[in-house]
Parts: C-alpha cells; sequence; structure tokens
C-alpha cells in the first residue's frame, strides 16, 4: 500500500454539492451560535483589510451528518495576490510597533477569543468533528499561545558577546521577516494557526493564512475574532489576512517569494513538495509533517495509567491528531492482558461514539467520507495481510463518517501497513521481548512525531530521552502521545519534517538573526590579529 495513501485520500473530496437554494444548518436556531461568530448563510472567504472574494463557492460540511453548514466564497489567484500586497504594505507599520506594543495586542486577541470560547469551539466540534470539549481545549490552545506569545512580547532577546578586539560591541539583533504564509490542516483548524499567528505577531511579522478547504467556516469566524481587535487598535488589519482556498491558492502562497517563512501542516508527501518549493526560491519552511506515534508499554508500567492514557491516545478525536498513537509496542509479559483491557476500553466508549456536540459523546466522526474510505481500505488491506481485528473494523450505519474505534493484532512490526500512517482510530498491537526492542521499533518508522513509554524505572526513563532512546520530536513518559502543552517546542523529525513550532525557542522560526560589530574605538583593528599591509 501506498505509504502516503491515507492521508492524501483526506484531501479528494467525494461529497456531492448541494444544491444552492436547499437549507443550510446555519438557518436551524440549533446552531444559532454561527450567527454569534458573524457567519451568514455565504460568507466572504477572503480578507485583506477588506472581505472581498472571487473564487468558487465552498460548501462546508457537518462530519456528524454530511449537511451543508453553510458555504464560503474561496479566493480566487488574484485575491491572493491582494492579500499578499497588503499584509506586505501592513508590515511596515505593525514591524515599527514596539515588540510590547504587538504583545498587547496579542493580549487582547486572547481576550477576544476568551469572550468568543463557547461558539467558536461548537464551530470547530460542528465543521472539524471533535467533541466539544476537545473542540474548546482547541480555543483554549489558542489563548494559551497568547499568552505566552505576550511574556516573549516583554522577553525576546538579544545577546551581547564579548569582542575580541578592544573598542568593539558584538550584538546579536534579531528582526521581523516580513510576511510570512501559514497552511493549516483540518484537523486542529484553530490552534495551529493560533500557534504561527500569535507568536509571529509579536515577532513583528504579518501573515497570510491558507486553511484547509474543509474547514473554511472557522477560518472566517477566527479571522474575524483577530480583526475586530486590529480595528479597534487602528492597526491595518490585513496584519492577519486571510484567503480560504484548494491547491492552486496553496501552490501560489508557496511559491511567493514575499512569504519569507512558510509554515505548513499537512502530509508528509505534500510537506515534501512544499519544501523543495520554499527552499527553490531560499525561503524558510516550518514543516509539520505526518505521524506514527507509538506507546510502549514496559513490563512494569502502571496499566491502569497506560489503560486510561490509551483510550485518549487511539481512540480520541477518532485518531484524527497528528500525535496519535498509532502502535502500541507491550513487554510480552503484559501484551494478554493489556489487549484484552484495551478490548474492553474501546467497547465501553461504542455507545458514546456520535453527535460530537452532545455532552455524552466521546467520539465524533471522521472528518470526510474519503477518510472513511481510508480507514475501510486500510482495514482490508490488515486482514489480508493476516492481521486480526480484535476490535472495531466496520464503518457505521448511520448518518455522518463515524467508523469504529480498531485494534489489529497480529502484523508484523515492519509491514508496509504498520509503517503507514491512516488518519483514523486504528491501533496496531505489537508485542516486545524487551525495552530496547521497544525502542528499535519505535525508530524504525519514517515520522518521527511523538512517542511515550510507560515505566516505573528510572533507569529505562533516562534511556528512553537519551541517544539511544526515542528518536522523535516528543518524548514523553506515563502520558498520552497526544494532547502537548504550548510551552514546550512542537514538532518533529525524520518525514515529520522538522520543524518546531510554538514554545520554547521556535519563536526563532518567525525572525532573522543579524551579528552585528560596532567599532567605537577610532581604530580599525581586524579580528584573528590580521595585519594587513603597514600599519
Ligand atoms: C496536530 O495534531 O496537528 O499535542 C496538533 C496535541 C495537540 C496538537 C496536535 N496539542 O495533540
Amino acid at each position: 500500500m501506498n505509504r502516503v495513501l491515507c492521508r492524501s485520500l483526506l484531501n479528494i473530496r467525494i461529497r456531492v454539492p448541494m444544491a444552492r437554494n436547499a437549507s443550510y444548518l446555519i438557518e436551524d436556531p440549533k446552531y444559532s451560535f454561527l450567527k454569534d461568530l458573524g457567519l451568514e448563510k455565504t460568507n466572504v472567504g477572503v480578507f485583506n483589510g477588506k472581505w472581498q472574494a472571487n473564487g468558487q463557492i465552498i460548501q462546508s460540511f457537518s462530519p456528524a451528518n454530511g449537511k451543508v453548514i453553510a458555504e464560503v466564497q474561496a479566493g480566487s489567484s488574484s485575491d491572493y495576490e491582494g492579500c499578499a500586497k497588503a499584509a506586505e504594505d501592513a508590515w511596515h507599520a505593525w514591524a515599527e510597533l514596539p515588540a510590547p506594543a504587538r504583545g498587547e495586542v496579542v493580549r487582547q486577541i486572547g481576550d477576544a477569543l476568551r469572550e468568543k470560547l463557547q461558539p467558536l469551539g461548537q464551530l470547530v466540534s460542528l465543521e472539524m468533528g471533535k467533541i466539544l470539549p476537545e473542540a474548546i481545549g482547541e480555543v483554549v490552545e489558542y489563548i494559551h499561545v497568547c499568552d505566552l506569545a505576550l511574556g516573549l512580547s516583554r522577553t525576546l532577546p538579544g545577546t551581547i558577546f564579548p569582542s575580541e578586539r578592544p573598542g568593539h560591541v558584538l550584538i546579536e539583533k534579531w528582526n521581523p521577516l516580513g510576511a510570512i504564509g501559514i497552511i493549516t490542516a483540518f484537523n486542529f483548524p484553530v490552534a495551529v494557526f493560533g500557534w504561527n499567528s500569535a507568536i509571529a505577531m509579536v515577532c513583528g511579522d504579518v501573515s497570510v493564512w491558507k486553511p484547509s478547504e474543509t474547514t473554511p467556516l472557522i477560518s472566517v469566524a477566527v479571522t474575524k475574532i483577530v480583526e475586530s481587535v486590529l480595528v479597534k487598535n487602528n492597526i491595518p488589519a490585513a496584519v492577519a489576512s486571510l484567503c480560504v482556498g484548494g491547491k492552486d491558492v496553496g501552490e501560489q502562497l508557496v511559491k511567493d517569494p514575499r512569504m519569507k517563512l512558510v509554515s505548513f501542516t499537512g502530509s508528509t508527501a505534500v510537506g515534501q513538495q512544499v519544501g523543495v518549493e520554499v527552499q527553490k526560491r531560499f525561503g524558510r519552511h516550518l514543516l509539520e509533517l505526518g505521524g506514527n506515534n507509538a506507546i510502549i508499554v514496559n513490563s512494569d508500567a502502571n496499566l491502569d495509567l497506560l489503560l486510561n492514557a490509551a483510550l485518549f491516545a487511539c481512540a480520541g478525536t477518532a485518531g484524527q491528531r497528528c500525535t496519535t498513537t498509532r502502535r502500541l509496542l507491550i513487554h510480552k509479559k503484559v501484551y494478554g492482558e493489556v489487549v484484552s483491557k484495551l478490548k474492553k476500553a474501546f467497547a465501553g466508549v461504542v455507545s458514546r461514539i456520535g453527535d460530537p456536540l452532545l455532552n455524552e459523546t466521546l467520539i465524533g466522526p471522521l472528518h470526510t467520507p474519503a477518510a472513511v474510505e481510508a480507514y475501510k481500505k486500510t482495514v482490508e488491506e490488515a486482514k489480508k495481510q493476516g492481521g486480526t481485528v480484535e476490535f472495531g473494523g466496520k464503518v457505521m450505519e448511520r448518518e455522518g463518517y463515524f467508523v469504529e474505534p480498531t485494534i489489529i493484532t497480529g502484523l508484523p512490526h515492519d509491514s508496509p501497513l504498520v509503517k503507514t500512517e491512516c488518519f483514523a482510530p486504528i491501533v496496531y498491537c505489537l508485542e516486545i521481548p524487551d525495552l530496547d526492542t521497544g525502542i528499535k521499533y519505535n525508530n524504525e518508522v519514517e515520522q518521527g512525531l511523538s512517542s511515550s513509554l510507560f515505566t516505573e524505572n528510572l533507569a529505562d526513563i533516562f534511556k528512553w530521552i537519551g541517544p539511544h532512546g526515542s528518536d522523535c520530536g516528543i518524548v514523553n513518559v506515563n502520558i498520552p502521545t497526544n494532547g502537548a502543552e504550548v510551552g514546550g517546542a512542537f514538532g518533529g523529525e525524520k518525514a515529520t519534517g522538522g520543524g518546531r513550532e510554538c514554545g520554547s525557542d521556535s519563536w526563532k522560526n518567525y525572525m532573522r538573526r543579524s551579528t552585528v560589530t560596532i567599532n567605537y574605538s577610532g581604530t580599525i583593528k581586524l579580528a584573528q590579529n590580521i595585519k594587513f599591509g603597514d600599519e
């Protein structure tokens, strides 16, 4: 099976457009929160300081029932051009503002998000399909990044190094890049934009955002919130431009030399093309691509802790986080017990699969019919290759794009299927004789995003986080592979793309560094004691 098939299938849209005069969910009073976000039956999907679009009309579907929520007019090629130009023009004033003043604007964005937390969370749940607590958590993630960015705005460093020459100073000075492009995926339609936008804003950058084509309403609602804060502060609102669109708009952005950095979240296959295109023009890229995350269950693991974590890690978000656990590498001593208890835990949540907006729901739908197809194909292929479906494996007979969380055993650890990320709730259970083998299996996949070890053994923890441990960007102990906090740098190695965003020193992606040497000695002295000619 093609390694990238599962994720690329997600991009294929096979939904049949509904007649444009049919009734949309936005007209149903049940979804009145959409109006609280300023959304209408038809929305403009391009913002360059003004809302205007000339591209095709996109219908946005609810994955919970396949019905159209509302529609968005996407951007044409000239609309993208307008966004890039307006963002670039807005940059001058924005970059001149002191960083703490930019931080104050970002703080206000955090507050504006707090005010809209409930309706925005509901929209994420409706349009993306994740359950409401996770959808609200995603907005909270953006709010947390605003808080982090506010602090950063008063602490952005610049270093002075000792110069080897008398009467000289050596300074490291950081400046904004200018305009950046942010391309986000359907699965974190708010938080990943927030990670990039909030940090880039305090760094003094402006942005053009191209969201996923299947979550256009969320991008319009978020941009309206950011716009309201910028306008209140008399700042040109093109600082946060938006161009809803498809592959064409994405390609235009990636090739645009005005976009000094392209932050791309999506499949490894597309991310590789993005990386090459951006490199061709010596731009910068920040890539957050596929994962194939494993939890290692050591022989001494606390199994209650593990089972609790694994349920969220494998089945939560219907398996649609980059950080979802796809492989459980279980020590042979506890293998039987873990698989049988996990089956019980999965069985306990089946009755709680359903409408993601309802309180009792724990698992929502897959995002698109194409994702359901990818799930079906993967399960079929696993069976063909001799795997056993221990639990689940079926598409649910109901409206919307629901599938059963699935446990598969009996496949070799290095089979192409196990090494492929399918963006659905499928976990492969694999037996390991010892921790070293577990680490080897953890590291043998192409992707390197997240990983976790369940153990009570201190020496094993230090092995796991050391040079011969996990080769992933995220290395956890006794917690799931998913659900990272904003304080650390988020991202992964190898085919995950190598990018880091959000916390720690990820801000460096959004700034350029100048090494400045200033001579106040009144004479020219060369470094390395070089004497050039007569002195
Ligand atoms: C993603 O799946 O693209 O760690 C991002 C997590 C979230 C972010 C996931 N904080 O699961």
